[in-house]
């Protein structure tokens, strides 16, 4: 299987597969207890049918969108992730730019393996910046202002990992930053030699965000360990509202699932908010984002930028979200397994290929622009 035969999400997911060594694998394809979530994520898309219309002259298809005062040529974007140079050795700058061709943002981690000045200076199109909250107040205050002077444009707060999910599959393979090489873990990377050569012949494995403040380098630190014990599970709406004031620009939390919350975030001055369950990644059972969309878009959609993120694997799942009222779509796995798979054509192929499937999509439903998807085009069962 090569990179050409991959025509949609499962393939990419197969070949990245049959690339990365099983603990990497499965911390990207694994999600939290019995993995429920993650199943709805995109089953929930299912509940809908798009009605289309026709022969209303769609040969010109325009499905750019504006988010928080940046335009995207196209809806989707490339959500931030952590660990990106762990799955391919060009890592974040690959999908950035990737990204960066096909004029949509991606995002840089609090856990990202490249720094944030590095993909500011070298890529121009919007960048998001995932933020995790600290307990170390100072270390909070000094990746802020880092942030700030390196002039990233969107600060995304994710709020959903207060504490970290229960991600069984880690639990059994020992995934852990940097790598503990437990016995069967060794037997798993041992059978992936071309992954192991590619790591250890690139720039060193490192999280810039956090290393220029504090020493990361002590060992192995568990994905859940570094939630549980480095993230401050105390932070609260006022917390937020003071950093939203001190970064004073585009501001937005990801994984707000309640139309209380949404609110809240509106009224401490926040320009987004990303309807998010982390990809069933934390707390397992939770109700998917499509699934809230509606309601949370009638409450503050013309306040706020609603996006939504969880489960895109299709470009029609992208057309029933912005049909329900999203301004765009984010995603994570539709991304990552083309990285691992391919790196930087990988991401370009996943790109290219979802860019397709929203063209095409749109005009089989007779609409030539994103502002033409209504809820008209969608019934539920
Ligand atoms: C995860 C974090 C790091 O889901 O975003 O693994």
């Amino acid at each position: 299987m090569r990179l050409k035969d991959c025509h949609n999400f499962h393939d990419f997911r197969k070949l990245a597969q049959r690339r990365l060594p099983g603990p990497i694998f499965n911390y990207i394809d694994g999600a939290a207890d019995d993995e429920l979530t993650y199943r709805r994520n995109w089953e929930s898309f299912d509940d809908c049918d798009l009605v289309p219309n026709v022969l209303r002259g769609v040969e010109d298809i325009d499905m750019s969108v504006t988010i928080m005062g940046h335009k995207l040529d196209m809806p989707i974007y490339c959500s931030p992730t952590a660990l990106q140079r762990v799955f391919h050795h060009d890592g974040e700058y690959a999908v950035a730019a990737a990204a960066e061709k096909y004029g949509t943002m991606f995002g840089v981690s609090s856990l990202g393996t490249v720094s944030l000045r590095d993909v500011k200076t070298r890529f121009k199109n919007p960048q998001a910046y995932q933020f995790y909250f600290h307990k170390d107040r100072g270390l909070n205050k000094a990746m802020l202002e880092s942030a700030k002077e390196v002039g990233v444009d969107i600060m995304m707060l994710t709020v959903d990992t207060i504490t970290g999910g229960n991600r069984e599959r880690d639990l059994r393979t020992g995934f852990s930053i940097p790598f503990r090489l437990t016995p069967s873990a060794l037997f798993e990377f041992m059978r992936k030699p071309m992954w192991g050569i590619n790591y250890l012949t690139h720039e060193k494995f490192s999280l810039p965000q956090l290393d220029a403040h504090v020493d990361m380098s002590g060992g192995a630190v568990s994905i859940g360990k570094y939630f549980t014990e480095m993230l401050d599970p105390s932070m609260n709406w006022d917390d937020v509202a003071e950093m939203v004031k001190f970064w004073d620009g585009q501001f937005c939390l990801k994984g707000i699932m309640s139309v209380e919350d949404a609110k809240k975030a509106v009224d401490i001055g926040c320009t987004g908010i990303i309807l998010s369950n982390h990809g069933g990644r934390q707390l397992d059972g939770s109700r998917s984002p499509f699934d809230q969309l509606a309601e949370i878009v009638d409450a503050v959609g013309d306040d706020i930028d609603v996006i939504m993120d969880s489960g895109i694997q299709r470009g029609t799942h992208v057309l029933k979200a912005l049909s329900l009222g999203a301004k765009a779509v984010g995603g994570g796995r539709f991304y990552l397994y083309p990285l691992a798979a391919a790196g930087q054509p990988g991401v370009e192929r996943a790109l290219g290929l979802m860019r397709e499937e929203i063209r095409r999509g749109m005009m089989l439903m007779g609409c030539r622009s994103v502002s033409e998807l209504t809820r008209a085009n969608l019934r539920f069962r």
